[in-house]
């Protein structure tokens, strides 16, 4: 194939840190709304900070908002069919003077659909938020915070809207701007990161990016009592390094279950455009078509060295659950795991028949002849003390 033919020309160019983001946004809506809409009887989807923000496209398709109407629109068709016909609300908030008016535009437009867009400093209208999210009965929030900064996740500002019960939330924690700003005192990064924030001002690199987010995890998993949090960084279109982490909440494992197969998607997804977005600078550097695809040439390293730690916290946590009980389900224990970021089933299943293998742990219940332990059907995992490896 030609390069050139390789080269994205899509409204993400320069970019495409934010195509993965909506990427992540629509796959994860589109299988949550069929999950919630089969017994709630609203879905509220409420999108704090909804731009348009760098929209390139004269219809907004290459918004948060139009991504996520558009999957809502699909799902709301795909719950008909079986049955169920929940009400849809959608709550888009901007307040920035030139953006407004278009986003209004945009929802003055949507006729088939509850479309409410307001002007409203988000910071100043939090209880507004939890009003519109609580003002049906049985309904379920969901709740997009994507700032351009940090100021508006300060843990005490949103804490209403995390402590909705239903709900859950996604939010965008600039990593790459915090780490540039954390040092500074009249930041007031402990409004993020409570008594943590003098230790993380402290490290620095890799660690440090680390360790926000799993302080700012916490915190949002206190604040809001969910029991569980998932997160994903999103890489830089060209360099080597993580531009954003989302973190998202849930009180319920199928919302887990569905962003780990959200996030399985969506990785490939990120290295794929981010080999184009390289071979696009390569191209327009040397002003030379490529020998190779971009697939061949991609460069990546930060992502692999994340993956890597990610695996080696997540195994030793896991080591450390097994060994302290008796016996664990095979369900509890991937529960546990899967939170963990850019990890899959596949790996835990790979380590347990290793380490089955190795003679260190006993899975019960497996019956003969199946590879790789499965869920649902009552298999314990049990650590034989004693042998270590
Ligand atoms: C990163 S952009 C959102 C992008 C959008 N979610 C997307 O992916 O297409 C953040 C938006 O929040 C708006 N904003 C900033 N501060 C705000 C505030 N206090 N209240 C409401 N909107 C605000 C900005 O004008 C900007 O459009």
């Amino acid at each position: 194939m030609e390069a050139a033919f390789l080269v994205s020309s899509s409204e993400y160019e320069d970019r495409e840190q934010t195509e993965v983001k909506h990427e992540i946004l629509q796959r994860y809506l589109s299988g949550f709304v069929p999950i919630v809409g089969a017994w709630a009887s609203d879905i509220a989807y409420i999108d704090c900070l909804a731009g348009p923000w760098q929209s390139v496209d004269p219809e907004f398709r290459d918004t948060s908002f139009a991504r996520a109407l558009s999957v809502l629109r699909k799902t709301r068709e795909v719950l008909k069919e079986r049955g169920k016909s929940p009400s849809m609300r959608y709550l888009f908030i901007e307040n920035n003077s030139s953006a407004f008016p278009k986003l209004k535009r945009y929802c003055d437009g949507i006729s088939d659909i509850e479309v409410t867009a307001k002007p409203w400093d988000f910071a100043q209208h939090i209880q507004d938020v939890v009003e519109f999210a609580k003002e049906r009965h049985d309904s379920f929030p969901f709740i997009f915070l994507d700032p351009k900064g940090w100021e508006l996740l300060d843990i005490e500002l949103i804490r209403p809207i995390l402590t909705l019960e239903p709900g859950e939330v996604l939010i965008n924690l600039m990593t790459s701007w915090i780490t540039r700003f954390l040092a500074l005192p009249e930041k007031r990064f402990d409004q993020l990161f409570g008594k943590d924030w003098p230790t993380l001002a402290n490290l620095s690199g890799e660690e440090q990016e680390e360790k926000i987010v799993s302080s700012y995890a916490n915190a949002v998993r206190k604040a809001g009592r969910f029991k569980y949090i998932c997160t994903l960084p999103v890489m830089k279109s060209t360099q080597d390094a993580f531009h954003f982490h989302l973190i998202y909440a849930t009180r319920h494992v199928k919302g887990v279950e569905v962003f780990k197969e959200t996030e399985k998607y969506v990785i490939p997804f990120m290295h794929d455009r981010r080999a184009q977005a390289q071979e696009r600078k390569r191209f327009l550097s040397s002003g030379q078509h490529p020998l190779f695809s971009s697939d061949a040439l991609y460069k990546e390293t930060r992502f692999t060295r994340y993956r890597l730690r990610s695996i080696e916290v997540t195994k030793s946590e896991l080591r450390q659950r097994l060994g302290a009980s008796k016996e664990l389900l095979y369900d509890d224990a991937w529960e546990m795991v899967m939170q963990h970021s850019a990890i899959m089933e596949n790996d835990f299943r790979e380590w347990l028949n290793k380490w089955k293998a190795d003679g260190i742990l006993e899975i019960q219940n497996q019956p003969r002849g199946q590879r790789l332990p499965r869920r649902g059907q009552g298999q314990m995992l049990k650590w034989i003390p004693g042998v270590t490896k």
